[in-house]
């Protein structure tokens, strides 16, 4: 039993999608929540760069005490994963896998769609989840270029926000896509803009639900669980704006807790708390 802190981080907001579904599945368990928006987008950065940031922000939250860490985010899980659990033995990692295995389970088409950042497709982990779990079924990737940026602007169902989903999700439709698979955290916030611009009969999947369960199991199998009576409280931490993001946190899944600055160093490799 430990009533240490969950760990996680995102590039940005999109984070908060997973930390819903483990608010809802643990809500016992303390969460220190770090959205590196000093550095939002990761989509379109390089991998190493990504890479570099993740590995920062694990070191980060293990210092802070956290006994496991949730890899918030498809881009920094498709660049750093691997390298995280090698950099952090003794600490249980949880990342962001494109949910191809579903999709390709419920298709009727044998066509998905993956809704992903540019970074998310280039690394190894996109390739090797459809090898592994695609069975024939077509898969097509697709970038959304500015959405992440919307939507950290608070921006979910305006003109600009509706236009780049129209404009990514039309084309998946109209190659025969019957199922969508969300692989960036922050996409579930604009659900019923790609349901509108998919229209009826396209299912999305939203892998969060899945992601909180595997969390709770690996908590369990650690003996990691905080104690049943323990009421868990999120502390929010940025290299952005902390009053911001404590505003999109009640806005976008009504959750509150104290939001902190940190700084990255000059080579965007290690952070520290202001303050
Ligand atoms: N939420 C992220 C993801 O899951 C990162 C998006 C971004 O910063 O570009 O990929």
């Amino acid at each position: 039993m430990s009533n240490a802190p969950i760990g996680v981080f995102d590039s940005g907001v999109g984070g908060l999608s997973i930390l819903r579904q483990l608010r809802i599945l643990l809500p016992e368990e303390d969460v220190l929540f770090f959205a590196d928006q000093g550095h939002v987008p990761y989509g379109p950065r390089p991998l190493d760069e990504v890479r570099r940031f993740s590995i920062g922000l694990a070191r980060f939250l293990i210092d802070q005490g956290a006994k496991l860490i949730v890899v918030a985010c498809n881009t920094a899980s498709a660049a750093a994963l691997k390298e995280l659990r090698a950099a952090f033995p003794s600490t249980p990692f949880v990342g962001m896998e494109p949910a191809v295995k579903p999709a390709a389970e419920q298709t009727r088409t044998r066509t998905v769609g993956v809704l992903a950042t540019p970074a998310t497709f280039q690394g190894e982990l996109f390739a090797s989840v459809v090898e592994r779990f695609a069975q024939g079924v077509r898969v097509l990737p697709q970038t959304l270029p500015g959405l992440v940026e919307r939507i950290e602007a608070g921006d979910l169902d305006g003109p600009e926000t509706r236009h780049i989903v129209q404009a990514a999700v039309r084309p998946l439709v109209a190659q025969g896509a019957d199922t969508l698979v969300l692989a960036c955290t922050h996409y579930p916030f604009v659900i019923p803009a790609i349901a509108e611009a998919a229209g009826p009969g396209v299912q999305v999947i939203d892998p969060s639900p899945a992601i909180a369960r595997q969390a709770a199991r690996l908590l369990e199998e650690r003996g990691l669980r905080a104690n049943h009576d323990h009421h868990g409280q999120i502390t929010f931490l940025t290299s952005g704006d902390p009053a911001r993001l404590r505003e999109m946190a009640q806005r976008l899944i009504n959750e509150a807790g104290p939001a902190r600055p940190a700084s990255w160093d000059s080579s965007g490799s290690a952070l520290r708390l202001d303050g």
